[in-house]
């Protein structure tokens, strides 16, 4: 990733110092710390669950395409493959920047290439410089989302089961139940 434009107010925003608010309440704070990556089988039940409540704005099938490394901030550049759930933004096929703390680095254990499914609330949905970005937090959800391949073998068959048909259930909208 290059020190663009982009970058920089990324950069910004985690430093928190990216502030045009006369507001101090309203400045942008990058979360302390954030959820670890899902692991272990998730059952359709709570996927659709954790995706339908009020507070999940948004719910992806992403790809990692690269990630790039600071002192204060780690961004990854995502590549939205499937948009389950809108919200403010839609994304669809497009590029957008995640970011977090380098401390949750291991947590999330994001690997380049990988797909992943990603759902969070509209807090960690900042609107910057005219683009929106997205901030790893504790209410963010991140799992491994495994391939064709990998979904024909017994150690991820069901995970891979359960996330297909989820993204089949979710081409419908959130039933009200
Ligand atoms: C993000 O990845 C896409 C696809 O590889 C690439 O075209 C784009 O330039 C990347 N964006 C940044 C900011 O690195």
């Amino acid at each position: 990733m290059r020190l663009d434009l982009q970058w920089l107010a990324c950069l910004a925003l985690c430093l928190a110092v990216f502030s045009t608010h006369a507001n101090a309440d309203a400045r942008i704070k990058c979360p302390e710390t954030c959820s670890p990556q899902k692991t272990g089988v998730r059952t359709l039940a709570e996927l659709s669950k954790t995706a339908c409540i009020k507070s999940t704005e948004f719910v992806f099938e992403v790809q990692v395409e690269n990630a790039e490394s600071s002192l204060h901030t780690d961004a990854y550049n995502m590549t939205i493959l499937e948009v389950l759930k809108n919200g403010m933004d839609s994304p669809q096929g497009e590029n957008r920047v995640f970011i977090s703390r380098p401390s949750c680095k291991q947590k999330l254990d994001l690997k380049t290439g990988k797909t992943y499914l990603i759902m969070g609330n509209g807090n960690s949905i900042k609107k910057v410089a005219g683009r929106y970005h997205y901030l790893f937090d504790e209410q963010t959800w991140v799992q491994y989302w495994p391939t064709d391949t990998e979904g024909a073998t017994k150690q991820f068959q069901t995970q891979y089961n359960n996330l297909e048909q989820f993204r089949n259930d979710m081409f419908y909208g959130c039933k009200s139940r």
